[in-house]
């Protein structure tokens, strides 16, 4: 297919041959104890790499307290870093260019996955709404997470900064700051999840100052054009959601812009954060048409995007590149394929989270594809 998804595209350094970016995609396989990237990951980030293509890799928590699920990578440990230069190092062999999202999920986590068994944290003692993933894989209700204290927010953003050095030492091309899908950064920045008076809290400024903070600190570890950051305006994920978004997110996207960021990676409205259940919002605009005119450089699309509609957006200039979820899942070759017009495999819910080669590297690759099976 002559598309456009299929012309180079620089982001940052990075000049790609395409525009099938692989979205990040938490899969909870990491080596217990200790959330360390193994060789199945590298196994799995190989198989989807190609040549000047961008992988987005799955959300890997900052500190201990950042994590929200059982088996999520870290990026704070040495033993992690050990573990994914094995991964970049096995995505740079395919010529691929592989970024690493960095996550802290606030209130979207349970005592049992914190350290001492704390209270997860959160701007304010809002609960988020739904259900927690427990230490042992269980489902149980959100607590009332702790309020965080101005000195442990300013730790925070330094957490950011350890991760991005982490992540550079691991050999990641660049990172990807998780502001998307009601995780802490979105707890700050919307007003359902942020009650603070103090500088963190009230205005939109106020609230946008967290997300903007580990920004600065992030792009003080990579230099600005090998950072992006993830927003979802119109989502709803664990009890998020801002009752009138544009006001919110035109601030936030133009404070990006001011800092030249690489890319901006825009979460439409008709997929649900987590892949659980297929959601359409139908009232809502598209982010990515409706945030355009707001940003000036490179614009990542994700959500529920097909091959033809992907082609569509990139070629009506509403995104310089699509980010696929599910169906890179299930389709290692997934560039390839779309190229070709080759049909798609079909992914498999229940294989999404956790386990090992099922579901995760045992996906067929069209027989033309020289990728690894
Ligand atoms: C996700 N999504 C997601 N988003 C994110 O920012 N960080 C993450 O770690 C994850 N993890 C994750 C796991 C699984 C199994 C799914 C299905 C989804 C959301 C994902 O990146 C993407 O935005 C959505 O899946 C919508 O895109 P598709 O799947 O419709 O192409």
């Amino acid at each position: 297919m002559n598309n456009r998804l299929f012309t180079p595209l620089k982001i940052g350094p990075n000049l790609l041959d395409h525009r099938v970016v692989m979205a990040p995609l938490t899969r909870m396989r990491a080596a217990q104890p200790g959330d360390i990237p193994r060789p199945l990951n590298a196994t799995y980030y190989a198989q989807r790499a190609s040549r000047g293509g961008l992988i987005i890799a799955e959300a890997s928590q900052v500190s201990p307290v950042a994590q929200g699920v059982p088996a999520s990578p870290g990026i704070y440990s040495r033993e992690q870093v050990e573990g994914w230069r094995q991964v970049t190092e096995a995505v740079h062999k395919e010529g691929g260019v592989i970024y690493l999202q960095l996550w802290h999920v606030g209130r979207v986590s349970h005592s049992s996955l914190q350290p001492g068994q704390s209270l997860p944290v959160a701007p304010s003692a809002i609960p988020a709404e739904g259900q927690a993933i427990t230490a042992n894989f269980e489902f149980s209700p959100f607590e009332i997470p702790r309020e965080l204290q101005i000195s442990e927010i300013v730790d925070i953003v330094g957490a950011f900064s350890h991760a991005a050095r982490n992540a550079h030492d691991a050999g990641f091309d660049g990172v990807e700051i998780h502001g998307a899908n009601g995780y802490l950064a979105e707890q700050f920045l919307q007003s359902r999840s942020n009650h603070r008076s103090d500088v963190y809290g009230g205005s939109i400024a106020n609230r946008s100052r967290f997300l903007l903070e580990v920004t600065d600190a992030v792009v003080g570890v990579y230099g600005r054009d090998r950072v992006g950051v993830r927003l979802s305006p119109y989502g709803r994920a664990y009890g998020s959601g801002e009752t009138e978004p544009i006001p919110l997110y035109r601030h936030v996207i133009h404070e990006l812009a001011k800092r030249e960021i690489g890319y901006l990676h825009l979460i439409e409205p008709r997929s649900s954060g987590s892949g659980r259940a297929d959601v359409d919002h139908k009232d809502v605009p598209s982010a990515a048409e409706l945030f355009r005119r707001d940003w000036p450089g490179v614009l990542i699309a994700a959500g529920n995007f097909s091959p033809e509609t992907a082609a569509q957006a990139v070629d009506r200039g509403i995104a310089d590149a699509i980010a696929f979820g599910r169906h890179f899942i299930a389709n290692p070759d997934l560039p390839e394929r779309l190229r070709s017009q080759s049909p798609l495999n079909p992914y498999n819910r229940a294989t999404f989270y956790g386990g090992n080669e099922e579901g995760y590297t045992d996906y067929p690759a069209l027989p033309f594809s020289d990728r690894p099976t």
